[in-house]
């Protein structure tokens, strides 16, 4: 065990050649069509900021894809067409689609984190052409949220530890073989990977990240299960397994889609089942947060929410009072 342990550390090293990753893109959306985008290799960054639709003035939206995703899964797809309803962001997408697959523990992982190292490197060359990082927001879903947690990194270090990215909001990000002894080897998500870590952890039992990893952590209903989706169990072959891992995007999507309204307002709370008991110590209105796009920048520690079990999920005001007759869905 300990050998091969070793043997793949030595290929890890060995792995991390330079000629790897350069055909890594950007894929700009700036239509009304969600499938449609322009595609810029890591060479014509210059080409995307003269682009007349890219906006430099507005903020823009980094989205990293998970594991076996691509640009036209579902969740993109979803988190796209939020943005394109809200109209103030540029919108990116990382193509690593030829990275994200294969196995998920000597492919997908070690992929992830060169891809992020690639990205970030690329995103402290990119400032020298007029892109404002400090108007980036790296958003990232399952290995997707661990990728975006690696570009931030990669960030601080090719700025030699000056400049951390903005924000990123990883939304469950991935959790099998990340933590434990994995975490070790991988370092998952951090709080340090940029000035302000959002995570919405919504199968923290399975798929999500288990524990803490952000400035704020958000724990709508609880975290590990969400409400209306089916008892989980490790089948990677049940769609229904899924479930509560997806509501991560579907309620930040809701979020982004609802521009002229704050949604999925949040208490900070010790646990689930204070907030259950309406026992949450500081809950007062000035300590209260909201989950997902308005989510703000000085929030610190573990924020509870309920959502309705169906969409539109934001319960609003009603979110931070617990109602059993919904969670029993
Ligand atoms: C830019 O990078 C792509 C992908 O590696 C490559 O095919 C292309 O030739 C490069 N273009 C220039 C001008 O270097
Ligand atoms: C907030 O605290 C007050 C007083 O301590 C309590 O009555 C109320 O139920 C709490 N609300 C929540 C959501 O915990």
């Amino acid at each position: 065990m300990w050998k091969f342990f070793y043997i793949f550390i030595l290929f890890e090293f060995i792995n991390c050649d330079d000629g790897k990753y350069q055909d890594l893109q950007f894929l700009f959306v700036h239509g009304n069509d969600p499938e449609e985008f322009d595609a810029f290799y890591f060479n014509e960054t210059q080409k995307l900021i003269s682009h007349s639709k890219y906006d430099k003035n507005q903020p823009t939206m980094l989205y990293g894809y998970g594991y076996t995703e691509n640009f036209l899964r579902k969740s993109t797809q979803t988190i796209i067409k939020a943005y394109i309803k809200r109209g103030d962001h540029n919108i990116l997408v990382v193509e690593w689609s030829k990275y994200s697959g294969g196995n998920y523990y000597f492919d997908a992982i070690p992929n992830a984190r060169g891809v992020g190292d690639k990205v970030g490197q690329q995103l402290w060359k990119m400032k020298d052409v007029g892109f404002n990082l400090d108007n980036f927001h790296l958003v990232g879903h399952s290995l997707g949220g661990q990728l975006v947690g690696f570009i931030g990194r990669a960030v601080f270090k090719y700025s030699s530890n000056n400049y951390k990215m903005p924000k990123i909001t990883a939304l469950d990000p991935a959790g099998p073989l990340m933590y434990g002894i994995n975490g070790m080897i991988w370092k998952p998500l951090s709080k340090d990977d940029a000035k302000v870590v959002h995570v919405i952890h919504t199968d923290s039992n399975f798929f999500g990240a288990p524990s803490r990893c952000g400035t704020a952590d958000f724990w709508p209903n609880g975290g590990k299960e969400q409400p209306s989706c089916p008892k989980a169990n490790w089948d990677v072959n049940n769609e229904d397994n899924f479930c509560s891992h997806r509501r991560s995007w579907m309620y930040y999507a809701e979020s982004v889609e609802n521009v002229n309204q704050k949604t999925f307002l949040a208490v900070p709370c010790t646990s689930w089942s204070d907030f259950q008991n309406n026992n949450c110590p500081g809950n007062e209105t000035s300590s209260r947060g909201f989950m997902g796009i308005d989510a703000a920048a000085n929030l610190i520690g573990d924020y509870y929410l309920q959502t309705n079990p169906n969409p539109p999920y934001n319960r609003g005001s009603r979110g931070i009072f617990f109602d059993e007759i919904d969670e029993n869905f």
